[in-house]
């Protein structure tokens, strides 16, 4: 299996990381850092990780791939059939002092064919499902964080078996059928949801799916089909948050807005493999500057860098296009770790860099996905995303620890980072953990185990780890201490999955 080697390269495109000044990130600082009454305590899931019966969307074909799920897993056996167990999300929700649920409405859920989609008819079970949810929430205090789509499209605009025709964001039917998805799912919705999301990571899609090959289509290494994908999903983001606004007049949650719709990036700290290196120090640049900036300049600035280059000189380049700017009410930010960039090995055209996304050559603790631990990361890339002005959101950020020994620690400490980011004055509303439940991790199934809840693989039973109770006294108490991190053990080996 392949898989575990070349999925570095992956994010590959997609990593970034930082201008990291150190200075930012040393701070020896106050005993405690503590959040808002209002802060948005939550968690994360994504349909297809956690739905079953998404055989019609690109990911249903590209599962059924002999050789590309580690393992073989299937998302509809074993999973945690999240639509079948509701009530019972809810609860751990509840039962963890949780106010906020970041989940998806999966497109091709609701509208199974192109011509279902066409003539407006949607699926009957799929709407009353996700009603049910939303009637949950509701009862339960629990406010919904909607994403318009994570990583599936269906079937009808994307089939990875046939990958050398024009797929998903390439096709140009594509951003003007999202536009009306997001319009329709914001009308439907717009009296229970107030915070909505576009897209899900615009940009480890294409880098996944056409440059590292682990993502449908499966292509490597085609360079200039996953950066059309990118400019793709910079116009459909524009057109959703558009159709968002017109549809969703309703003030839900009574904080005097009807919708708050944002991107969600997924960011890293991007730093030199040598650091004494120039090279790969410029390396390093041009890939903090494609993964972490470049979409966000787009819907923030309206600056269109059509050729990825780092400036707006190019025939195509436009700075500030009203029909972008301002499209983003807040930045949602993943963050789980760093990456590093070079300028030798498999050097990728356009940033002229070599990526890797894990086993990196330093020092820190390492989780099951054998990522770095790196919370003081999660400052550097906060005060990355500065200059923007906008709220932010983490609407991501988790560990892989299926022993549960690290998890606690990771939780804290990167609170407690949030918190002192606050405290220079970033305008954070909130902190989704990823995720809820052990789910289906994409190429890598069900081994690596994300959840604050373990899910039962016969019963789906959800079990809440020894950790959730650390995070719920977080958000319990709005409160993380240094006295309550140095209680915890030292972080101890991980568990690779593979
Ligand atoms: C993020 C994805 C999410 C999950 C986590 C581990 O990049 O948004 O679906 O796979 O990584």
């Amino acid at each position: 299996m392949t898989i575990r080697k070349t999925f570095p390269v992956i994010f590959a495109a997609a990593a970034l990381a930082s201008c990291s000044s150190d200075d930012a990130v040393k701070d020896d600082g106050p005993s405690e850092v503590t959040f808002p009454e209002d802060f948005m305590w939550g968690s994360a899931t994504a349909a297809f990780q956690v739905e079953k019966g998404l055989g019609n969307t690109d990911w249903g074909i590209w599962v059924k791939t002999p050789g590309k799920i580690l393992n073989g897993d299937d998302p509809d056996v074993g999973g945690p059939d999240a639509l079948a167990n509701i009530d019972a999300d809810v609860a751990v929700l509840k039962a963890a002092n949780q106010n906020t649920y970041r989940f998806s409405i999966d497109w091709a859920r609701v509208y199974p064919t192109r011509d279902a989609f066409d003539s407006d008819q949607p699926d009957a079970d799929a709407l009353a499902a996700y009603d049910k949810l939303f009637a949950a929430l509701r009862a339960a205090a629990i406010r919904p964080l909607v994403t318009m789509q994570h990583f599936t499209l269906p079937d009808w605009l994307s089939d990875p078996r046939a990958p050398e025709e024009p797929q998903g964001w390439e096709r140009p039917e594509t951003v003007p059928a999202f536009e009306k998805w997001c319009q329709r799912v914001a009308a439907r919705w717009a009296g229970e949801v107030d915070w909505w999301v576009t897209i899900n990571e615009p940009l480890v899609a294409p880098l996944a799916g056409y440059v590292q090959g682990s993502f449908p289509p499966g292509l490597v290494l085609k360079i200039d089909r996953a950066l059309e994908v990118g400019r793709q999903e910079v116009l459909g983001h524009a057109k959703c948050y558009d159709a968002i606004k017109a549809a969703d007049t309703i003030d839900a949650d009574g904080d005097g807005k009807a919708s708050w719709v944002g991107i969600v990036q997924h960011q890293r700290a991007v730093e030199p493999e040598l650091p004494d290196e120039p090279a790969d120090v410029a390396a390093a640049e041009r890939v903090r500057y494609l993964n972490n900036l470049w979409f966000i300049n787009a819907v923030v600035r309206g600056d269109w860098d059509d050729d990825f280059d780092g400036n707006l000189d190019g025939p195509k380049d436009r700075k500030a296009d009203p029909a972008l700017a301002n499209r983003s009410d807040y930045l949602g930010i993943n963050y789980y770790s760093a990456l590093t960039a070079s300028a030798r090995g498999l050097v990728l055209p356009v940033i002229d860099a070599s990526i890797r996304l894990d086993r990196l050559d330093t020092d820190r603790p390492k989780t099951d996905f054998q990522w770095d631990i790196y919370p003081e990361g999660l400052r550097v890339i906060l005060e990355e995303v500065r200059p923007y002005n906008l709220p932010i959101i983490i609407t991501e950020n988790g560990i892989a620890d299926s022993a549960d020994r690290n998890r606690a620690r990771y939780v804290l400490e990167h609170l407690f980072q949030l918190g002192l980011a606050r405290e220079a004055g970033l305008d954070i509303r909130g902190y989704m953990y990823w995720s809820l439940l052990d789910n289906f991790e994409w190429a890598h199934g069900y081994c690596p185990r994300f959840g604050l809840h373990t899910v039962d693989r016969a019963t789906a039973a959800r079990t809440a780890r020894p950790s959730t109770a650390v995070y719920a006294n977080a958000a319990k108490t709005n409160k993380v201490t240094r006295a309550e991190i140095d209680a915890l053990p030292p972080y101890g080996d991980p568990t690779y999955c593979e």
